[in-house]
Parts: structure tokens; sequence; C-alpha cells
């Protein structure tokens, strides 16, 4: 007898890649990585009492260490820096104390090097990272391993929830652990994310040809990762400001053909990101706006409102993640891309 099926089709489980399967595994990533954190108490020793860290890392993973500067210096009240490891090496700033090397597969060149002088100028190291065994792991000092599981698309999805998680979880850690039970809340709130309809907007970014993204604070970082995923898997040009950037010079691109989607969600730059949308509106450009249910101002002001449930700022940096990897990764279905094997790019980047 033939057995009509293949390896690949198993390995997906029904889904059509596993860029769209790798996001539905996010609420348990998240919830897993929670508890990794807990199990690494010599990592954390590293980074307690510290009241200056860096972090170096790339791509979607130096965007969970940008998020991981605006957690520790809200919540923790410590200095960070962060830097992308390929600047780092050549140009290291002025070094003491823990460095924390953030790298999903482990193996990204320039991080390792970037790891290597810090050594070399006598500190200490941990690893975040998603592959047990990597050489980040046998080259530091300690771990944090994040607990996503293998993951096969080249865009980094379950890993960057993974990477918030812990960020999270070291929050916690360095302070009195008043966020632990609303943070093991977070994968209940991501799984509503999964299924919020997004085909209005999802219409909007693939007809574009250059999209905006724009947030502060926590969601200044977001914002930047949400760009990275659209252009990516969508090759749409999409650039992530800080809001109150975008008046410096990008407003001379604003028009009816840049969508622009800005990230309010309720905090302490909130009135401002609202004043942001009216001077984007009134340059012409469209805007999809995300904020939290029943927001009715945020959404009389936006093109499209996409609403998430109601959170505190830290959990909802999880969901506007996620909400961002679905709208990038749908607007790349749309359009018929090679989601999982982007064009010109390798899931692990070995040299420099
Ligand atoms: C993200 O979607 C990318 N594939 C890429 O930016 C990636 O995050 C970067 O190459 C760093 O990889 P690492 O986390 O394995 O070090």
């Amino acid at each position: 007898t033939e057995v009509d099926w293949d390896i690949e089709d198993a390995r997906l489980g029904g889904f059509p890649h596993y860029m769209q399967k790798e996001i539905f595994e996010q609420p348990q990533v998240f919830y897993n990585t929670l508890q990794a954190v807990r199990e690494s108490p010599d990592a954390l020793d590293l980074l307690r009492g510290r009241d200056r860290l860096t972090i170096v890392a790339c791509g979607s993973s130096y965007h969970a260490g940008l998020l991981y500067k605006y957690l520790l210096e809200m919540y923790c009240g410590v200095a960070v820096l962060v830097e992308q490891g390929s600047e780092f090496k050549y140009y290291p700033p002025p070094l003491s104390g823990t460095v924390i090397g953030i790298s999903q597969s482990g193996e990204t060149a320039d991080t390792l090097a970037a790891l290597k002088m810090a050594q070399s100028r006598g500190c200490k190291t941990v690893a975040v990272t998603n592959v047990v065994g990597s050489t980040i792991t046998r080259m530091t000092d300690a771990t944090i391993h994040l607990r996503a599981g293998p993951e096969m698309s080249v865009a980094a999805t379950k890993s960057f929830i993974a990477q918030l998680a812990a960020g999270l979880g070291i929050t916690d850690a360095l302070t009195d652990g008043s966020h632990a039970e609303e943070n093991t809340r977070i994968n209940v709130r991501i799984e509503e994310i999964l299924t919020i309809p997004i085909t209005e907007a999802v219409g909007l970014c693939s007809s574009a040809s250059s999209l905006f993204y724009i947030g502060r604070g926590l969601f200044y970082p977001a914002a930047l990762e949400g760009a990275l995923k659209m252009k990516e898997i969508s090759y749409i040009h999409a650039e992530g400001y800080a809001a109150g950037e975008l008046k410096h010079g990008p407003f001379a691109l604003l028009s009816g053909e840049t969508p622009v989607i800005a990230i309010a969600i309720p905090g302490a730059a909130y009135p401002v990101m609202l004043s942001n949308i009216k001077e984007i509106k009134a340059r012409g450009a469209p805007v999809i706006a995300i904020g939290l249910a029943g927001d009715i101002e945020l959404a009389e002001l936006a093109d499209i409102f996409i609403e998430l449930p109601k959170a505190p700022e830290s959990t909802a940096v999880a969901t506007v993640s996620v909400l961002l990897q679905r709208l990038a990764y749908e607007t790349a279905d749309s359009l018929g891309r090679d989601i999982d094997k982007p064009r010109n790019l390798a899931k692990s980047v070995t040299v420099e």
C-alpha cells in the first residue's frame, strides 16, 4: 500500500507555513520560557546588583535587547546599553560588569565576536539563546535557555516572543516580583491575538509600496521589529521609527500611498501619540492604529483600528508584537511570497 503524505506536511501539522505554525505556538512558548528564567540562578546572579548592563545582539534579537533596555530601566533602575554585534566589535564602548548576548541560534558571528571582545576586557557574559549546546552557550559564563523549540522559518517569531518572556522574567527577578502574576497571564492574552480579524489592514498593507511603523517606549522596539518582519517576508519597504522622530525628516515621504501603523497603548506617551497620529493624518497618510479595546478616541482618529485586549504596557508589548507578526505573515501570504525562505536570507548568519 502507498502512504499519501510526506514528512514535510507532517512537520507542518496542518499549517501552510512554518511561520504560521510558530506564531500559533507562542502562548506555550511564552509560558515555558518564563519558567526557564526561574531555573537559571547562575545567570540571574551575574545580573543582580549591577547598576549598568550591556547587551549585544543582531536583527530581531537586537530589538529584543532594546525591549530589555526599556524594561530594566523602567522597572529596575538599571542603566542599559544595547549595541549591535557588528558595531560593538570594532567600536566597543567603555565596558565593565556583565554583558548579555541575545541570539536565537547561538551562532551569529557578530554577536559571538562582540562577546569575545567583552570577555577580553574582563566582563562576565550571559547568553540568552534558543539552542542548547550552541557556540554562545559554550563561551559564556551562564545561559538562559529560551524554550521556543526549533524555529524552522527564517523569520524569527516564537524565538522573539521567548526573548521577550525572558526579558520580563529577568526584570521580575531583579525587582520585587510584583509583575510575576501579571506575566503568567500573558500567554492567555497572546492566544486571543491569534484570531483577531485583520483582513482590512492586510489589504491596505499589501497594496502599499512603503510602510511606517511608529511607537514610543516599549512600543518603539516593537515597531522596529514589526517593520523588520514586514520587509523580510513581504518585500514591502517598511521602516520602524520612534514616533517623535517622524517629523524630523520622514514626514516628507508621507502621502496617501504610505500607510502608517501607529501603536498607541495607554501609558506615559499616549497623549502625544494621539497628537502624532493627527499630524500624520493631516499629511494625508492612512493610519492603522493599534490600541486597546474601547478606545473610542483612537478608533475615530484611525482609518483602521485594531483593538487588543485591555492590559498593562508590559503585557501589551507581547500582544502588539504577535499582532504585527500576523500582519506581516498575512500580507506576505496574500502576495504569494516564499514565506519560510525569503530571498537572500539565511536562518543564521555565521559570517561577520
Ligand atoms: C529575524 O526575523 C531575522 N531572521 C534576523 O534578524 C535574526 O534575528 C538575526 O539574524 C539574529 O539571529 P540570532 O538571533 O540567531 O543571533
